[in-house]
């Protein structure tokens, strides 16, 4: 299912303009991350997180992993033998490969590129696979979705984090305002990247959420699929099994 929300323009790839601008926005991304969210987002990695854990266990893959906040959480809090982070945008990862070195999380800790859409890794090697705003971004949503369910484990569960459109009145039309005009006016000014949070407003606005994505998740092959709905429905957890 390709998707036609580009950062950009329409002569080059969704993936390779993705990867380009999160290569750009890279040094900003954390702070961006925290200050745009006021600090909320780390809640919903917690949240996640324990999702993660409730299905002990010992290999997780992290795709979209970008700076590896949600890798290096899991593998502090959880007790894992290893989690790999994939991502396209080499920037994002060099970031993530500092913190990861600084926390001492080399041995657990792995990030290499890669293109969920188009994975490097062993069918069924991974107990769970986790992606943090990271669905939203692939041009290819079923591909990507159908890789997820490959290199999981029979039994092995997914976990996705993604923003969704808040339906609760007044809030929604607050949210909204400040999601479509604040957010991309802080977001240009302090990432120097025009399109960058202008594409985050329209990105979540196409995506197929609630219902829709969990319809997908069963055509991908995934069971007893799920969306638990935070903050008002800013964001939700999506969960399934193969
Ligand atoms: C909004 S960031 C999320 C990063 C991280 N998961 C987090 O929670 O902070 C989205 C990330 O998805 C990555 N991404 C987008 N499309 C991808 C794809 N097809 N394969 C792998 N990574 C992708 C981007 O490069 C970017 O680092």
């Amino acid at each position: 299912m390709p998707n036609s929300v580009n950062p950009y323009n329409d002569r080059e790839s969704k993936t390779r303009q993705v990867s380009k601008m999160f290569d750009r926005i890279a040094p900003y991304y954390d702070f961006l991350n925290h200050f745009l969210s006021l600090g909320i987002d780390r809640g919903w990695r917690k949240k996640t997180i324990a999702q993660v854990a409730a299905a002990n266990p010992k290999r997780v893959l992290d795709i979209a992993t970008g700076t590896a906040d949600l890798a290096i959480q899991m593998a502090k809090t959880l007790k894992l033998e290893e989690v790999v982070g994939v991502d396209i945008a080499p920037k994002m990862l060099e970031i993530g490969r500092i913190k990861v070195r600084d926390k001492g999380l080399q041995n657990i800790v792995h990030l290499k590129d890669g293109d969920s859409q188009a994975l490097n890794i062993d069918t069924e090697s991974f107990d769970v696979v986790t992606a943090a705003f990271g669905v939203r971004n692939f041009e290819d949503l079923e591909k990507g979705l159908a890789e997820m369910y490959r290199v999981l484990k029979p039994g092995g569960k997914m976990v996705v984090l993604e923003f969704s459109k808040p339906k609760v009145f007044p809030f929604n039309l607050i949210f909204n305002a400040y999601f479509k005009y604040l957010l991309p006016a802080v977001g240009r000014l302090t990432s120097k990247d025009e399109r960058a949070y202008a594409y985050l407003y329209e990105s979540v606005q196409a995506f197929p959420e609630g219902q829709d994505f969990i319809n997908i998740l069963e055509k991908t092959g995934f069971k007893s699929n799920q969306c638990i709905a935070l903050t008002l429905g800013v964001c939700s957890i999506y969960v399934g099994y193969k």
